[in-house]
């Protein structure tokens, strides 16, 4: 079953490939002047994904409305129908936020996943349509919400794939650990320029270097976003910037400052030991 579910989202790639590569462009342009509303929709502010919260609301309420619509309470139908076709709205205004900064089969699959919602939408905002013309045969706006309750139920099976196989949105360094131990750096030419993110390798971790006049700055070089290399991003006010997405944090403790990212980066402290470069997780 599992292998039939995985083929079957994997064939759509076919057209949702050169769709989401189409979508990603209008929605990068789209937010790019306002990032701020962006970072709210991500849930920067919160250190959780806004549209994992809000998703949950639309999928309980329509439970409610085929359930009511099933055992024939019409009214109570509309009214709860009317809440989750609103709820649904605001789930998917926080997703497009996340949507816009997926990449490669990642954003197949959320174009997938945003594609399959739409059509359930569609189909509950017909269903209320027709309920609104109080029709004596309730028949037709019960089966399109049922038709759109399924649609629903799928592409939240492939919004939870997007987030369990492909990781989205998920922190990068959900697993990384630091003891107190100083360990050996390995810095290229043992010196790190000033002002220019340099990689440095701590045993099977990557690390970015930042030197600041006395200080050197180090940070986890993967991004906690979605494992953007912060060694090939921009160093600006105090912070490194993520070339991938352009999540940005501090350079003194890895503090999130702007996103996509919704997690600190792993910040690291170094020194000049007897033997060379050493560092060790800042914190542990
Ligand atoms: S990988 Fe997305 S902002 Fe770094």
């Amino acid at each position: 079953m599992a292998h039939f579910l995985e083929r079957l989202m994997a064939a759509q790639d076919g057209w949702a490939r050169p769709f989401g590569e189409f979508n990603h462009r209008w929605l990068s342009a789209l937010f790019r002047p306002i990032r701020p509303l962006k970072d709210l929709l991500n849930g920067t502010w919160l250190g959780h994904p806004v549209h994992a919260a809000l998703s949950d609301a639309p999928i309980g309420i329509l439970t409610v409305v085929v359930v009511l619509d099933v055992l024939g309470y019409p009214a109570a139908a509309d009214v709860a129908l009317v809440l989750g076709i609103l709820s649904m709205i605001a789930a998917a205004v926080a997703g497009v936020a996340d949507y816009t900064d997926t990449d490669g089969r990642a954003r197949a699959r959320a174009t997938l996943h945003a594609t399959l919602m739409v059509v359930s939408l569609v189909a509950f905002i017909v269903s209320l349509a027709i309920r609104a013309d109080g029709p004596a045969d309730r028949s037709v706006p019960v089966v399109l919400v049922i038709v759109g309750y399924v649609v629903l139920l799928a592409g939240g099976f492939v919004g939870g794939d997007l987030v369990f196989r492909f990781g989205n949105m998920v922190d990068r360094h959900a697993w990384r650990t630091g003891g107190a131990k100083w360990l050996p750096l390995e810095v290229p030419g043992d010196d790190v320029p000033e002002g220019s993110p340099t990689k440095a390798k701590l045993g099977a971790n990557t690390l970015v270097l930042i030197r600041s006049g006395d200080t050197i700055h180090a940070l986890h070089d993967q991004c906690a976003h979605a494992g953007g290399p912060l060694s090939g991003g921009t160093v600006i006010d105090g912070c490194i910037e993520c070339p991938w997405h352009g999540s940005r944090f501090r350079l003194a403790d890895g503090r999130l400052r702007r996103g996509p990212a919704l997690y600190d980066q792993p910040s690291y402290e170094v020194r000049r030991g007897e033997h060379g470069w050493e560092a060790r997780r800042a914190g542990a």
